[in-house]
């Protein structure tokens, strides 16, 4: 077996999608469901799977499953509801939980800003920075002294390209310039965050960014050129200075261009104060993007595929382990030094409960099966990876998409809060119990 001693083996949730409200300070989230069809389904977390009452059984799950490592996120707008004053009894909460897991047996992994973001605030203005070192400060003062593991931010690009670009997220503002800004101020936001969590012994900071590996459609030069422009949007932007080599010179002039002018909101030291600071990085792999070139404005790219007869998810994402494995390796070449762990890695497969109660799971399975061979192989090559966190622990709210996409290992019955573990569940915890070496598949029945 390839995977070092203290691979951390384990599962995410974030609080937005599985808390529920229970007294929490309104959050972007909540005010965005409220638009009419911003929401699939017209969902919103005011419910969710109920875990802010329903904590213990989700411990329990994490105990049967044999997590070594769980990730979850302490809620913004629960901690600070006003965004600048933290609730006590909130980090009660927390403490309460980190507590709970420990005993389990897990490592917490903790991000503080999984997008529910107090609705006093946005990423749009410089003060988030501050807003969010306050909200870490208070957060770290409760529970830096146990929790090793913190991700400050959760995927800048899609806070970015979603919630400011596109407004497909909260806060749903669409406008290019807003959002190449705020995603500056979220990439600050985590360097400020890394150097409170610095001043506690122990702890390991870092950001969790949404990797899509881009390749060219063809083997034209135009085609290459648009995959290497797709990376530096979607990849290299949040790498570069995230790991301290600072705004890629290509994209820079791109925003440039693209928005007629220069980024004065990128002011000097901004690229200090974001790099050097992280211990290890959080990838968060899902799929990747097939490029075409594409007219200039504003970008001269385009995704075309993958195309046709490729192995789907039911949200239609191509499943391709190997992109993960050369993903790793490409990482830990082009920084070495810093560690890499898979903080977010699963896909939408819709089973649930049969007549005999059970998930029958199995595309999930050789999903999980696949991409914790892809990772092996990664290290085999060189790649340094620490732990492996598949999304998610249990079905969940799935924002804009609402309930209706199912990531867990864990079934949620919305109507009850009932929660059923999968045959997926079943396999990781066995694949877990071997140290990683995946059990054959026709023993998935066997599994009582
Ligand atoms: C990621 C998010 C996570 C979940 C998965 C499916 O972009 O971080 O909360 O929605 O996608």
């Amino acid at each position: 077996m390839s995977f070092p001693d203290g691979f951390l083996w384990g599962a995410g949730t974030s609080a937005y999608q599985i808390e529920g409200h229970h007294g929490r300070g309104e959050s972007v989230w909540d005010v965005f469901c409220r638009r009419p069809g911003a929401v699939e389904g017209g969902g919103d977390g005011s419910r969710a799977c109920d875990s802010f009452v329903r904590w213990r059984e989700d411990v329990e799950l994490v105990k049967e499953l044999g997590l070594g490592a769980y990730r979850f996120s302490t809620g913004w707008s629960r901690v600070m509801p006003d965004g600048a004053h933290a609730d006590p009894k909130a980090l009660d909460h927390y403490e309460r939980f980190t507590d709970a897991l420990l005993e389990a047996g897990a490592e917490p992994v903790l991000t503080l800003n999984h997008w529910d973001m107090p609705a006093s605030l946005t990423w749009a203005e410089r003060s988030s920075v501050n807003a969010f070192t306050s909200y870490a400060q208070a957060v770290a003062d409760r529970l830096a002294d146990r929790v090793t593991w913190w991700i400050t931010q959760n995927e800048p690009w899609i806070i970015a390209l979603l919630g400011y670009q596109l407004g497909l997220h909260a806060p749903g503002v669409a406008d290019l310039g807003t959002a190449v800004k705020a995603g500056h101020h979220v990439l600050l936001g985590h360097g400020a965050a890394a150097d409170v969590l610095h001043a506690f012994p122990g702890t390991k900071a870092g950001a969790a960014l949404s990797l899509f590996p881009c390749d060219p459609a063809t083997g034209s030069a135009a085609d290459r050129a648009a995959a290497r422009g797709s990376d530096g949007y979607v990849n290299r932007w949040y790498l570069d200075p995230l790991l301290g080599d600072g705004y890629p010179a290509d994209m820079r002039e791109h925003w440039e261009r693209a928005l007629g002018h220069g980024l004065d909101f990128v002011r000097d030291g901004d690229e200090a104060a974001i790099g050097g600071r992280s211990d290890f990085l959080g990838v968060n792999y899902y799929t990747r993007r097939v490029m075409a070139a594409a007219p200039p404005d504003p970008f001269p790219w385009k995704v075309v595929g993958p195309s046709g007869d490729v192995a789907r998810t039911d949200e239609g994402w191509e499943i391709n382990p190997g992109a993960l494995r050369d993903l790793l390796v490409g990482l830990s070449r082009r920084f070495p030094g810093t560690p890499l762990m898979i903080t977010e890695n699963g896909g939408v497969f819709g089973d649930t409960p049969t007549h005999d109660g059970r998930v029958h799971d199995d595309r999930r399975i050789a999903y999980l099966r696949d991409h914790v061979a892809a990772v092996e192989s990664a290290i085999e090559a060189g790649a340094d990876v620490r732990g492996y966190l598949h999304w998610s622990l249990m079905d969940n709210f799935e924002w804009a998409l609402g309930y209706r996409p199912r990531f867990g290992l864990v079934h949620v019955d919305y109507a009850t809060g009932a929660r059923t573990v999968k045959d997926s569940g079943r396999y990781y915890a066995r694949l877990i119990a071997g140290g990683g070496q995946a059990p054959a598949l026709p023993r998935i029945e066997a599994f009582g």
